[in-house]
């Protein structure tokens, strides 16, 4: 049973969202019971966060250099050797982010199952399973792979991926978690409904994963099978290199508790985070946030001092995310398109942004490091993302990487 509406009412009251009770006598037995166990579930206190000014404050901030492409050719055949003997010894583990909603793309199903191919199926997650597998026959092991869902894809991650026999890779190597959902609110800090009886609600953000994983009780099957790495990456870049034995040797020969790859900025003015350092630790500057002398101061060789942007693919050493259970990641507002019903019980279906979702970021977990290596790849060979449908970022310009790449569409 879920809770009563007198109790709905004492938990909405203080938040000033009593509006989500607006068409409740109207519902029927079914819909009143589904609302109420939604409102008995849902976590009120991201909305205290809208009265906090924590988000804003940011430390001091000073360049991070890099281990660049040339460094990294001198010495790739030492770092080859480390990294793959640690995928060997079972050290590495494989955390795939797919739990975003794809709202830019505008694709009804998990951004994972979108087509990339031309004249052939092929699959951004098969993109990824192949990339991986490249490493895989070359270790001559398997890497767990550990696939975060939400609660609004998981059922068809699972289904599409069980059908397509994981492209090849072995099934019991693959795990599944699921993400935590938070509430929408519009501009006016009232929490959305998407129907009269349904609450809107949105993963919240990829910054959970590890909590995620603990809540999924994963952590005893990373200590058992002693997986010392974790590499985290996003769902919608097709040339990801996951599990790279150069990037993990680099990473271990370098003692650093976490890495993160980079590629140098097109532009000085280019709309990516940055890897710096904040407060002596590290951490990600995004663009909105850098000063005109920081965009455009310089090293005595010539580079950017900030100039190294991240391109979503993370290591990070599992004893050191263990010390972060626990610990709050700031809450993020994105503010998106959503679907909702009016007060007349009317569905709208805006264009524009109306709604803000809370997040968390996985860019804030490198900010709970003592140290990260900064890993320079190539953009043309490794970056690809897939965010929107056509322009920067979209499925045109990933096509056209994978095609210069060689693979064929
Ligand atoms: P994005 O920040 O691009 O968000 O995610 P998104 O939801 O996929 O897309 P838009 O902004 O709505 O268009 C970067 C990576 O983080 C994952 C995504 O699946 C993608 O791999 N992610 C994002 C999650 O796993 N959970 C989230 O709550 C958000």
């Amino acid at each position: 049973m879920a809770m009563t509406k007198n109790e709905a009412i004492c938990k909405l009251m203080p938040y000033d969202q009593l509006h989500l009770l607006h068409f409740y006598d109207k519902l029927s037995d079914s819909g009143k019971e589904q609302l109420l166990s939604q409102i008995e579930s849902l976590d009120l206190s991201v909305l205290d966060h809208l009265n906090s000014e924590a988000e804003a404050k940011r430390g001091k901030f000073e360049p991070l250099g890099a281990l660049t492409i040339e460094e990294i050719k001198d010495n790739e055949d030492k770092f080859r050797e480390i990294g793959l003997n640690a995928i060997r010894e079972g050290k590495a583990g494989c955390i795939l982010l797919a739990g975003g909603q794809g709202s830019r793309l505008g694709f009804e199903h998990p951004k994972g199952m979108f087509n990339i191919g031309v004249n052939r199926e092929l699959y951004i997650f098969e993109c990824l399973f192949r990339n991986l597998m490249e490493v895989t026959e070359e270790a001559g092991s398997f890497v767990h792979l550990f696939i975060m869902t939400s609660e609004s894809n998981d059922i068809e991650t699972r289904e599409f991926l069980e059908e397509n026999k994981f492209f090849g890779y072995s099934e019991e190597y693959v795990h599944f978690f699921v993400q935590e959902m938070a509430p929408v609110i519009d501009e006016d800090k009232k929490i959305l409904l998407t129907a009269p009886d349904a609450v809107a609600m949105s993963p919240n953000g990829n910054g959970g994963w590890f909590s995620s994983m603990n809540r999924a009780g994963l952590l005893p099957l990373l200590q058992r099978e002693n997986i010392e790495w974790l590499n985290v990456f996003a769902v919608d870049n097709v040339l990801q290199r996951m599990a790279d034995p150069v990037f993990l040797g680099a990473t271990i020969d370098s003692g650093c508790t976490c890495s993160g790859k980079v590629v140098a900025k097109a532009d000085p003015n280019e709309r990516v985070g940055v890897l710096c350092k904040e407060d002596g630790k590290p951490s990600i500057v995004e663009y909105y946030e850098m000063t005109e002398e920081m965009i455009t101061q310089r090293e005595p060789d010539g580079r950017l001092s900030y100039n190294y942007g991240v391109i979503l693919n993370y290591l990070f050493r599992t004893d050191k995310l263990m010390e972060t259970l626990g610990k709050h990641l700031p809450l993020h507002m994105a503010h998106k398109a959503m679907a909702y019903v009016d007060e007349n019980g009317v569905q709208q279906n805006p264009e524009k942004p109306n709604a803000y979702k809370f997040e968390t970021l996985v860019l804030d977990m490198i900010h709970m490091q003592d140290s990260c290596l900064a890993y320079e790849v190539l953009r043309e060979r490794e970056f690809a993302p897939v965010k929107n449908k056509t322009g920067v970022d979209s499925v045109d310009s990933a096509r056209e990487l994978l095609i210069k790449n060689g693979v064929q569409l």
